[in-house]
């Protein structure tokens, strides 16, 4: 529940208050705005985004990757005859489940942009998972391709507020196939996968595989 995180949170910035330590938590506590202390809201905000925003995202885009990967063992034969597509599926496994849906924008200015009209002050609903299956950008988006190129995945969002986390993100992702493509002989799905039913963040709840590694 997000009441449990402000109160663990608050009782943490009021610690990081009294004892500031070289830590995050304490830059945070202690931030200031034009010699003004940010609000209770906004330091609450930094501290769950901080706690939260790299853990579904991450184990979802590695979850969709091994349904995918089940699903077309051509690909997989593909990484295993060539590693160095690792990092393109990684970020092909970022566009395949896009696990963060949407975010809102309010427009800032009148804007005209493919046969719509957006109003000052409008607000915008971002769909990631959409842009990241639009056919006029990629070929064949309904496609999981290893070795997608070029691969212009939104799923980090763009501009001022793209992903704090995304070059860790595709770090852990990088690594984790790294060492594990070379020992994967096989994999195949061994029941009926789930994705987790929620607009925000989601991703595969239950993926029954079944894998021989050597
Ligand atoms: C596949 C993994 C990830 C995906 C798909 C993802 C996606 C996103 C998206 C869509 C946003 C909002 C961008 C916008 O509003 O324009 C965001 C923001 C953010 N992400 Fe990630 N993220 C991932 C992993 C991580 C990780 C590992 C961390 C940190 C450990 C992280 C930390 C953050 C933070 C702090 C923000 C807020 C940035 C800001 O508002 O300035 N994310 N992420």
């Amino acid at each position: 529940m997000i009441t449990d995180f402000f109160e663990y949170f608050r009782a943490l910035s009021a610690r990081k208050r009294a004892e500031p330590s070289d830590d995050l938590a304490s830059l945070i506590a202690n931030a200031q705005i034009d010699g003004q202390p940010i609000s209770d809201l906004e330091a609450m905000s930094y501290y769950i985004i901080v706690a939260t925003a790299g853990h579904d995202t991450t184990s979802s885009s590695t979850a969709g990757a091994f349904w995918a990967l089940a699903e077309n063992p051509g690909e997989l034969a593909k990484l295993k005859a060539d590693p160095s597509l690792i990092p393109s599926l990684v970020e092909e496994s970022i566009r395949w489940t896009t696990p963060v849906k949407t975010f809102m924008r309010t427009a800032t200015a009148d804007v005209h942009f493919a046969d719509r009209h957006v109003k000052k002050g409008d607000w915008l609903m971002l769909c990631y998972a959409s842009g990241n299956r639009d056919e006029a950008v990629f070929e064949d988006p309904f496609q999981f391709r290893v070795d997608r190129k070029p691969n212009k995945q939104l799923a980090f969002g763009y501009g001022a507020h793209v992903c704090l986390g995304q070059h860790l993100a595709r770090m852990e992702m990088r690594i984790l196939w790294e060492e594990l493509i070379p020992r994967l002989n096989n994999l195949e799905l061994a029941g009926e996968p789930a994705m987790s039913e929620a607009v925000f963040v989601n991703g595969p709840k239950r993926l029954p595989v079944r894998f021989e590694m050597a």
